[in-house]
């Protein structure tokens, strides 16, 4: 398989991804072709990824004073506790800026590193080697960084971009089906966001996507890192454009919260149930019309993706969920906005709704 190589362009820095089989061997070599170099270096590794593909990270950096961090990734260690034992080992060891903060994990592990990064002495080198389909496609593009407090999910963060971004797919094979799932459905998300071609694609191929074979997820991988890439390119700081990146993640986040973040619903499971609202909310409405709409729904329906809502909730938490909808840092009002889809491959961003108006579409329409 050949490599592919993706250019971020934002305001104030360009940086790769690379995407392909077997590249972390040649991290070193990347590092160099991009003329990244650090003394140091503070590796943030997820307990779950394998000791092997540990080991090919740490024998390209033979000659580097490298410190480890190992890291229990879960919504409750992404946290401002976290980040302060992060901190305490960049001062105790006397890193500068010019050394590296490395992150090889998921999504969390990803937003919890990148976040320490940019505070540390106001940003040191960040290197990210994302190892789920959801980190993969998503969460290592575009910047974002942040932990959760009490009062929701991501309310503390930065913008804060990597120098490189390496994805290795040979990380996958050692994910839990549960996770692949959880990665597709942001894949599926971008294809409905911007692509009906790469939509129709990801309908005949999701079986082979899902088993990680190589040709179907190196492409499904690009195409999805090219979707994002050219809207954080366009709106790097969330201001218009990029909001469409969270079609079903206002229900999504609500979902996630008001099962406290539980391993009952993860949150690509919750992310795949809120795009299936969205959509749903979108025909209900009549902005998304009936052929569509089945497209979509047969999609996610038939495909064993999770989309039923009665698996996790009863009517009677549709009023906490709608508490949630309304913490969400995209709202600033009494007014819910949600991004919603008109086409497949077309959604719109200024939909505001009164929470009576979710609220009974919940109750009639997503419940029964
Ligand atoms: N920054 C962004 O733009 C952005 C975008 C989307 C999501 N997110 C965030 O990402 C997080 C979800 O990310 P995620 O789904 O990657 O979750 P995660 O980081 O928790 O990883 C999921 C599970 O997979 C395990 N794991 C990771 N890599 C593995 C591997 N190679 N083999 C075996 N197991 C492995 C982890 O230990 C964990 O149990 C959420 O907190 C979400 O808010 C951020």
């Amino acid at each position: 398989m050949k490599t592919k190589k993706i250019i971020i362009k934002t305001s104030n820095q360009r940086y790769p991804i690379y995407i392909g089989k077997n590249i972390i061997d040649k991290l070193s070599s990347i590092l160099n072709q991009n003329f990244i170099k650090f003394e140091k270096c503070l590796m943030i590794i997820d307990k779950n990824i394998p000791s092997k593909m540990i080991s090919k990270i740490k024998n390209s950096f033979m000659n580097k004073q490298v410190y480890i961090f190992m890291f229990r990734a879960n919504e409750k260690n992404k946290s401002q506790k976290i980040i302060n034992q992060i901190l305490k080992i960049l001062l105790d060891k006397n890193f500068s800026r010019e050394d590296c903060l490395m992150t090889i994990g998921g999504g969390i592990t990803g937003d919890v590193g990148g976040f320490a990064a940019s505070l540390f002495k106001r940003g040191l080198k960040f290197v990210n080697i994302p190892t789920t389909l959801l980190a993969q496609v998503d969460s290592s593009i575009g910047g974002k960084t942040g932990v959760n407090t009490k009062h929701g999910k991501n309310l503390i963060g930065s913008f804060y971009q990597p120098k490189l971004v390496v994805s290795d797919l040979e990380f996958l094979d050692s994910l839990k089906k549960r996770e692949m799932i959880c990665g597709y459905g942001e894949i599926l998300k971008h294809s409905l966001i911007s692509n009906k071609i790469f939509f129709y694609f990801l309908s005949k191929n999701l079986k082979n996507i899902l088993k990680n074979e190589s040709k179907y997820i190196q492409k499904a991988v690009y195409e999805s890192c090219l979707i994002k890439k050219k809207v954080v390119e366009e709106d790097e700081k969330e201001k218009n454009i990029r909001k469409v990146l969270n079609l079903g993640h206002t229900f999504a986040h609500a979902y996630e919260a008001s099962l406290k973040y539980s391993n009952k619903l993860n949150h690509g499971e919750a992310v795949l149930l809120g795009i299936y609202t969205a959509v749903k909310f979108s025909f209900a409405i009549k902005l998304l019309n009936h052929k569509e709409f089945i497209l979509i729904s047969n999609h996610i329906e038939k495909s064993g993706l999770p989309f039923n809502i009665n698996h996790y909730f009863s009517t009677k938490n549709i009023d906490k969920i709608l508490s949630f909808m309304q913490k969400d840092k995209k709202n600033n009002s009494s007014k819910i906005n949600l991004i919603l889809l008109k086409k497949i491959g077309h959604p719109i961003i200024t939909k505001v709704y009164t929470k009576r108006a979710i609220k009974n579409f919940l109750k009639k329409k997503l419940f029964n």
